[in-house]
């Protein structure tokens, strides 16, 4: 049978059926029990748990009741630099930045130049290195405790990482590796070797401190099939089984499927360094919109805020219940126009794109404070 969805790290295709894919990859959908008790240790939920946006993990459950007990746990999670970062990475990273404050959880952040080196046929190895350093500002300028985040470039932290990925590397076969990421004989065999790369910080906090210490990884669930193999030789090497915790994408700006994505094209993007015109026009043009042909039939019907990408993105952006559930109800009743969702949209990133321009540039001088290399 056909498949109607595809996601795998390099590739999310058609309408992802979420529910579906949490059983292919074999996770587990976050349950009530569960948000009820990550609430009792952080107080307030943040609104991506609140709204399910956040929906799935590996071992949450058993990460939080080590919690209880005292046990520390470390954050990871990372950036592939093949261009500058767009709204949609920012997602997890929003979120990782509440993890750290509620739980007081360092973390380790991996930016693989090498990898997108050896996946992008077009950019070189300087390209992909310079690129990271300017991502990992994205990253800082979203307020990370310099003193609990610890940022490395692949390519120059890696006499630390190739001794941890070979050891990850021997237990994993080729045969393993092309069922896992789908690699086919025309791969080049850098990237069979990759997935250890990326497996390796997964036990990075335990090496750097010599005790066991279990980590938690926030991302889309995009980047789940890495955490299948870290898991699996976990056990083998003596650490503790790496937890996760998946986000669903972003969608791209032109939807009503698929992930935000550069590949996609400009159209479909918005990137944290496009200006405010930019801002405006790619959404004003671009934005799939569940409005009516109409001016008479959008106020008389109303418009389709579930397909309407605009009401999707504030979804993911606007932190406020209220508000959100206002556009819903005045987007629904024919209230509110596509314009005007639209612009809602338009004021909600250009507000937050100027603070974190303002950020990024204070984040340059703050970058050494922040970046583990050999
Ligand atoms: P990359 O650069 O493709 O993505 C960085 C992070 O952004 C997430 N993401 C999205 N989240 C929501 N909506 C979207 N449209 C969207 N697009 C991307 C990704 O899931 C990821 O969390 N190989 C990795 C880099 C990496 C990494 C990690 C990522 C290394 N170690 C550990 C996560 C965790 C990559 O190329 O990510």
């Amino acid at each position: 049978m056909a498949k109607d969805f595809i996601v795998t790290p390099w590739e999310v295709k058609g309408e992802v059926d979420y529910d579906k894919l949490v059983k292919q990859f074999g996770t587990s959908i976050i349950s009530d029990n569960l948000i009820n008790k990550i609430e009792k240790h952080t107080g307030k939920l943040h609104y991506m748990l609140r709204r399910k946006i956040f929906f799935s993990h590996r071992d949450l459950d058993i990460l939080l009741k080590e919690y209880e007990q005292g046990k520390k746990f470390a954050l990871y999670t990372g950036r592939g630099p093949s261009g500058h970062t767009h709204i949609g990475h920012l997602i997890p990273w929003i979120f990782t930045k509440w993890l750290q404050d509620v739980f007081d959880a360092p973390l380790y952040f991996q930016i693989t130049d090498d990898e997108k080196f050896l996946c992008k046929p077009n950019l070189s190895k300087e390209e992909t290195n310079k690129l990271g350093y300017e991502n990992a500002l994205d990253l800082i300028a979203l307020g990370f405790d310099p003193k609990k985040t610890f940022i490395f470039v692949d390519t120059d932290y890696s006499k630390t990482l190739y001794n941890v990925a070979i050891q990850i590397a021997k237990k994993v076969t080729a045969s393993n590796a092309k069922s896992v990421f789908g690699f086919t004989n025309e791969t080049n065999i850098g990237m069979y070797f990759w997935p250890a790369m990326q497996a390796a910080p997964c036990f990075l906090p335990s090496i750097l401190s010599g005790e066991k210490i279990r980590t938690l990884i926030p991302a889309a669930i995009d980047q789940d099939p890495y955490w299948r193999i870290a898991r699996d030789v976990a056990p083998k090497l003596g650490y503790p089984k790496t937890a996760a915790i998946h986000c669903s994408f972003l969608p791209a700006l032109t939807g009503p499927s698929g992930k935000m994505s550069t590949s996609e094209g400009e159209q479909s993007t918005i990137f944290t360094t496009d200006d405010e015109k930019t801002v405006k026009n790619k959404i004003m043009k671009y934005a799939f919109s569940g409005g009516k042909d109409t001016l008479e039939e959008h106020r008389k019907h109303g418009g389709n805020p579930d397909i309407d990408i605009s009401y999707q993105w504030l979804r993911f952006l606007e932190e406020d219940d209220k508000k959100l559930k206002k556009i819903y109800d005045d987007y629904s009743s024919g209230k509110l126009l596509s314009g005007e969702l639209k612009q809602i949209l338009v004021n909600k990133l250009n507000n937050f794109l100027k603070k974190h321009r303002e950020n990024k540039e204070k984040a340059k001088k703050q970058l050494d404070k922040f970046i583990l290399k050999d």
